[in-house]
């Protein structure tokens, strides 16, 4: 496996690769991302994977600082799995001196993460871009976790033409039912605990959409109900169209309901899909 650190550097190993399936990460690999990486070495030539904590995604009050970092660990996950490369550029690197340019995505990035989190997505939507720039893969790969992120991707991809395939692959949980993330690092045993209330509120959407409930109101309110807990402090729940990302006022055949909280130290979100699977969610 070829560690490497510049664009440069990337650009040489590309031109002796074959079909390239990319993994963008900002590092702490989990199990999420390796499922994400085990499906890029299996469909395509070689994978490649990024590691970078994208300062520009982050507000002046989120986690950059704190964000953890492992590279050592990633590594050494990167090359049991089979990863081909591994770009690990500097903040230099990506955003050298006179850097101006940013990518401002359309309406998808203004709602949910993008506005609890404004500039989010620009940030997001720039270092992609920059990434898949560099890399030029044939597919890249996205976890579902992220449903919004993956949308806004998505549609960028489309929109500027770069005719890569963007891949959602569905959410990796652990086994009582909290999305692996990096950010569960934060958590304490008591917080973990509490975290859970967030995808047992959602699959309790999901047994009443099993049961023929269509009606938004009503799996909002049980999201909502569930996930209410004194220790958790809800931020939103949406109940939306799956490609648009917009509130849904009635019954509709394909949802998407996130939520997102702070639990501890820590603000986590969750997402399910029901009616559709995330394999199946193109740029729309
Ligand atoms: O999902 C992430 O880890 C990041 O948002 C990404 C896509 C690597 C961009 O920094």
């Amino acid at each position: 496996m070829k560690v490497v650190r510049t664009a440069t550097e990337v650009r040489a190993w590309r031109a002796r690769s074959g079909r390239v399936g990319f993994v963008p990460t900002m590092g702490a690999l989990h199990a999420g991302h390796a499922a994400l990486i085990e499906r890029a070495v299996a469909e395509c030539d070689v994978a490649a994977v990024s590691i970078f904590v994208n300062p520009t995604q982050f507000g002046p009050h989120d986690d950059f600082r704190s964000y953890p970092r492992n590279e050592f660990a990633d590594l050494a996950l990167c090359e049991r799995l089979g990863a081909a490369m591994v770009f690990v550029p500097s903040e230099d690197e990506m955003y050298p001196a006179g850097d101006a340019t940013r990518i401002q995505p359309g309406a998808l990035a203004l709602l949910l993460e993008g506005a609890a989190r404004p500039g989010h997505f620009v940030g997001v939507c720039t270092v992609v871009a920059k990434l898949f720039a560099i890399v030029r893969p044939e597919a890249a790969y996205f976890g579902q976790k992220d449903f919004q992120q993956l949308r806004v991707v998505q549609t960028m991809t489309r929109d500027l033409r770069f005719g890569i395939r963007v891949v959602g692959c569905p959410t990796v949980r652990e086994p009582e039912g909290l999305a692996m993330s990096s950010r569960n690092a934060y958590l304490e045993a008591e917080d973990r605990r509490n975290a859970l209330a967030l995808s047992r509120a959602l699959f309790a959407a999901g047994d009443l959409w099993s049961g023929g409930e269509r009606d938004p109101a009503v799996l909002r309110d049980r999201v909502k109900k569930v996930v209410s807990q004194p220790d958790v402090a809800l931020e939103y729940v949406s109940v939306a169209d799956p490609y648009t990302l917009e509130e849904l006022r009635g019954p509709a055949g394909q949802v998407v309901i996130s939520v997102a909280a702070r639990v501890g130290k820590a603000r986590l979100i969750d997402n399910v899909l029901l009616g559709l699977d995330v394999d199946g969610v193109g740029p729309g």
